[in-house]
């Protein structure tokens, strides 16, 4: 009999579109001249800075290419604790952090860690979540809807404190994949009050810490106290490095931390260990990082700007402008057409944006039907001008 947490997870739809458009694209291109438009992707176009990439060649030809310290090398775990103190985060020792392959394996080592059961989570949620991490955990999923406010994402707490008791996790995003909401410190705080008076661990996925506009700023719940908090970092967005599958989790419970460590010693022995070398670099290196990190989001703030401006005159008032990570999620209903009979709505949508030739993920990837007219937009990985060409399409051919 197969393991049933092999039946019920899926091929992420995000996944899915992207190995789709591979070939529809060049014929896309072909057909109506002119560049199709990535915006499916939650991935960096540039490259890993350089810094990083000459420490791989360093580490390698230092001989770190034995195996690894499962969770973790000692050096990397103190570039780790450098880099939460600039948080201000300092009450933390090695014991308290598992380096992992990606935020990807911190999410899945930290559900698997405990029985399953149910997770509350906010909805709409990251597909790899809903469709993976939390039934491989043999989880339900239990979401609580933002409220859509005067252009603001507001948390249903009533409903958050309806839901927590007898639930096993809370899964909190900041900022948030797919609506870049950046949860402010007093809904964290409110949060984690709930979660103690419930007896529910926290899940705090991090993973954009460093995408925030304008005025937000990215409090992280490690900031407040206990040992129910499981921080989850990854570098792939940071440092442009989804392909190294590199991050960190950090728990202060430091016996959960070894379960954790064993975990991973089974699956896969530990994380590369000239990977770690050159992202201890990556953290430690404090001048690099900001000279990488401020002109990158100069740009993406421009490309925010951008679609703003052209969105909201047709969307009105609901267009959620992000505060952080680099999506918008769309609400298209009304401004597209409802779908023939027998044809999903979602599907229907898609279908429009890639016949314009841009490529988004239908809504439905983040949740059930009520996100059928929803769209996510990901502005990671394309530059201004083609943005601009790529949103003069969907306002003359998807909404018009
Ligand atoms: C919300 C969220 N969490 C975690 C991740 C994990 O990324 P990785 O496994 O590449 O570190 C992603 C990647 O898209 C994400 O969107």
């Amino acid at each position: 009999m197969l393991n049933p947490s092999f039946t019920r997870i899926g091929l992420s739809p995000i996944v899915e579109i992207s190995e789709r458009i591979r070939d529809l694209a060049p014929r896309w291109e072909a057909a109506n001249g002119g560049k199709f438009a990535f915006l499916q992707r939650g991935e960096l176009a540039d490259n890993t800075p350089a810094y990083i990439t000459r420490a791989i060649g360093e580490a390698i030809e230092a001989g770190l290419t034995r195996y690894p310290k499962s969770g973790g090398e000692p050096w990397f775990k103190d570039a780790v604790l450098a880099r939460l103190a600039e948080a201000g985060i300092s009450d933390v020792g090695r014991e308290h952090v598992l380096c992992t392959y990606g935020g990807q394996e911190g999410l899945q080592l930290t559900f698997n860690l405990f029985a399953g059961g149910r997770v509350v989570a906010f909805a709409p949620t990251w597909s790899c979540v809903l469709e993976n991490i939390a039934p491989y955990g043999n989880y339900t999923l239990d979401p609580v809807a933002f409220i859509e406010r005067d252009g603001a994402l507001e948390i249903d707490f009533a409903q958050v404190e309806a839901k927590l008791p007898g639930a096993d996790l809370l899964y909190v995003n900041t900022p948030h994949n797919p609506t870049g909401k950046v949860f402010s410190r007093e809904e964290l705080s409110r949060l984690n009050d709930l979660c103690l008076k419930h007896g529910v661990r926290i899940v705090s996925d991090e993973a954009y810490e460093d995408f925030v506009f304008g005025g937000a700023r990215h409090v992280s719940l490690l900031e407040f106290p206990g040992d129910h908090i499981f921080s989850v970092h990854t570098c792939s967005k940071s440092y442009a490095a989804t392909g190294f599958r590199i991050g960190y989790t950090v728990c202060r419970d430091a016996n959960l931390i070894s379960k954790m460590t064993l975990g991973e010693y089974t699956q896969t022995a530990g994380v590369v260990p000239f990977i770690q070398k050159a992202f201890a670099v990556a953290l430690t290196s404090v001048e690099e990082r900001e000279a990488w990190l401020r002109p990158l989001m100069e740009r993406f703030g421009r490309r925010r700007e951008l679609i703003v401006e052209r969105l909201a005159p047709v969307l009105g008032p609901g267009l959620y402008r992000p505060e952080g990570a680099f999506y918008f999620f769309l609400n298209l209903k009304g401004l597209v057409p409802e779908a023939p009979a027998g044809t999903p709505q979602g599907a229907f949508v898609l279908q429009r944006f890639l016949d314009a030739g841009v490529a988004v993920i239908p809504g439905t990837a983040f949740g059930g039907p009520e996100y059928a007219h929803h769209v996510r937009l990901s502005f990671s990985g394309i530059e201004e001008e083609q943005l601009g060409k790529a949103l003069d399409r969907i306002t003359k051919r998807v909404l018009g």
